[in-house]
């Protein structure tokens, strides 16, 4: 059984537009469409429209949003609805960021009602989860990324999440250029697999790549892209950089 390998690029709160536009032609013109490796591209939302346009028939290639908002449509000042990134033919969504809920206090049961309101709208949700190194520390690990994940799809039907993605970033490895070794982060995946598989059961489980996020580049990426479970990478620096986010379209 394979899963579909995956490198993601979460561009954060980076680029001008014309930088943006810049580094996403370079992307489209350097990736091989005809590689297994799904690419997906997740840039600022006010560039979503445009590059919807610039990608349109792209084989292999699909943009993300960072993040959407939890209601449906109304008096939300600033917000964006799954609706409104369905009307753009946007295929994807991170969910759960560490970045958002460390700063902007996103709870578990937040990233819930933000997976129904993508699935409501035939969004693939991107669940981002992972532990902090005081977690690590004090080995709580696998309790908090079970939690964070139980409650992500909490009332979700299991059907619904087939080929959803989950990313594992632990927070200690995100920009910090300390990645997890290999064999922790294939630790975690496998662990993330079989609880998958325990909660969705595993026919929908198998459908579900589960890619690594934190410091990944490409002169670690090749050991961890090699282990078993894990399908590929959420990059954040690397993505910034066509040639670098190229190479780790190439890494597996
Ligand atoms: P870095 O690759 O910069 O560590 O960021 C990872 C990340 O947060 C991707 O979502």
């Amino acid at each position: 059984m394979m899963k579909q390998r995956i490198v993601a690029g979460n561009w954060k709160m980076n680029k001008n537009y014309n930088g943006a536009v810049s580094l996403l032609d370079d992307v489209l013109a350097k990736y091989d469409s005809g590689s297994d490796v799904k690419v997906i591209v997740a840039p600022p939302a006010i560039y979503l429209s445009e590059f919807s346009n610039r990608v349109n028939g792209s084989e292999n290639f699909a943009l993300a949003a960072q993040n959407v908002s939890s209601e449906k449509n109304g008096a939300f000042t600033g917000e964006v609805s799954a609706e409104m990134l369905s009307s753009l033919h946007i295929q994807y969504c991170l969910v759960g960021h560490s970045e958002r809920r460390t700063y902007y206090n996103e709870s578990n049961s937040d990233v819930n009602k933000k997976v129904k309101a993508l699935l409501e709208q035939s969004i693939t949700p991107i669940i981002c989860i992972g532990e902090t190194l005081e977690e690590r520390e004090s080995e709580q690990q696998f309790s908090v990324v079970k939690e964070q994940l139980v409650i992500a799809i909490k009332d979700v039907e299991a059907k619904q999440l087939k080929n959803a993605i989950v990313a594992y970033e632990p927070v200690w490895a995100i920009g910090t250029g300390k990645t997890a070794s290999s064999s922790q982060a294939e630790e975690m995946h496998k662990f993330i697999h079989t609880l998958l598989v325990e909660v969705v059961g595993a026919e929908i489980a198998n459908t579900i790549s589960i890619l690594y996020g934190g410091s990944c580049k490409p002169d670690n990426a090749k050991e961890l892209f090699n282990k078993a479970n894990i399908d590929g990478g959420l990059i954040g620096g690397a993505a910034l950089e066509a040639d670098s986010f190229i190479a780790l379209t190439n890494t597996f």
